[in-house]
């Protein structure tokens, strides 16, 4: 039998599927788990917290998916460390004819509490004629809605925010509920964070554009001050991801600083999403990073990890050198570090 790159990876995952559910920490770097006993499959993605569990979305890059439609799957967990499958949210047929190559990166779902509606925002990317070079050339976001969390999405529609070209998406839902798109923008390069409408259904309002050569963008706010960290742009290959600071959103915003050893590059991950749990003894910031496999991109890993934050000061430290084993108590805040573990 001919092994194409798909087959390796199918066999690849099949080895670790043994079993899901009843795992007791979240392993930065490891295979994880759904309560199937398959590769968690959320690359680029986000969490939200919705009734009384998290959702986690993302990209779903699954070797058997359909080659001519993009995936995104959802998760849903009470603890962070166990997600049970949800669905396959979203299987898109090429919407608009953005070509064969065309790409869905990125996803992220906000819950609008006025209109009922989830609206899922992702990042649609292909060759904006089928001779350009670059097929990110497109550069647009898309989005799409659903009655339910976990249900079907519908696609309406994609378009450029703000009138920019648009690539790495990111989300921040302020702690008064306020929606926010992150967007990288080119050839001006940096973040755009914007304001949604009441419907979320459009980007309506340029908040602050912060120039930086940076992408993967995702902000918390801790103790009164808005974090917002971002990778360089080095693709699928980690570098050295940085934060800055602002009292508001509309800035000013610090200069750019590492919170994690530079030569580590990020201990090999790429800024996605920051995850802010408010426990009744501590509140809690985790920062969730993409441990990308360019060559298998569905066995892409995960590396989530407590960050140390306040007084303006981020890091990444991890008990040992490489980040470990951890969980976090989800109704304290609190998080343990599994120090015997791999
Ligand atoms: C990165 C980006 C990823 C993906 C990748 C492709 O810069 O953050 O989401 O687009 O490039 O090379």
């Amino acid at each position: 039998m001919k092994h194409t790159r798909s087959t390796l990876t199918a066999a690849a995952l099949a080895t670790v599927a043994v079993a899901g559910a009843g795992q007791e920490f979240i392993e930065p770097g490891r295979p994880w788990l759904d309560d199937r006993g398959k590769h968690i499959q959320a690359h680029g993605g986000a969490i939200i917290r919705h009734a009384d569990a998290w959702y986690w979305f993302g990209e779903d890059r699954s070797p058997d998916n359909d080659p001519n439609r993009r995936h995104v799957a959802c998760y849903s967990s009470k603890d962070l460390v166990n997600w049970t499958f949800r669905n396959q949210v979203l299987r898109l047929a090429d919407p608009e004819n953005f070509g064969p190559e065309w790409l869905l990166e990125r996803p992220k779902v906000f819950h609008n509490a006025k209109t009922g509606k989830f609206v899922m925002y992702m990042h649609i990317d292909g060759r904006i004629s089928p001779d350009h070079w670059s097929r990110y050339s497109i550069a647009r976001v898309g989005i799409a809605t659903c009655d339910t969390v976990g249900g079907d999405y519908q696609y309406l529609r994609s378009f450029r925010p703000l009138g920019k070209e648009s690539r790495d998406i990111g989300q921040f839902i302020d702690d008064d509920g306020t929606p926010y798109l992150i967007f990288e923008s080119r050839p001006t390069k940096g973040f755009y964070i914007a304001a949604l409408p009441d419907d979320y259904l459009d980007v309506a309002r340029e908040v602050c554009f912060i120039q930086a050569p940076l992408e993967g963008g995702a902000i918390v706010r801790y103790e009164g001050l808005y974090y917002l960290i971002g990778s360089h742009l080095t693709g699928w290959w980690p570098n050295a991801n940085k934060y800055a600071t602002a009292e508001r959103l509309e800035g000013p915003w610090s200069e750019f600083k590492d919170f994690a050893p530079p030569e580590t590059n990020t201990y090999g991950s790429q800024s996605t999403n920051l995850l802010k749990v408010v426990g009744t003894k501590q509140t809690t910031v985790i920062f969730l990073g993409d441990m990308w496999r360019p060559y298998e991109l569905p066995d892409s890993r995960y590396l989530w990890y407590p960050l140390k934050i306040g007084g303006g000061e981020l890091r990444i430290e991890p008990r040992q050198w490489m980040p470990g084993p951890w969980r976090i108590d989800v109704a304290t805040g609190e998080v343990a570090f599994n120090v015997s573990g791999p």
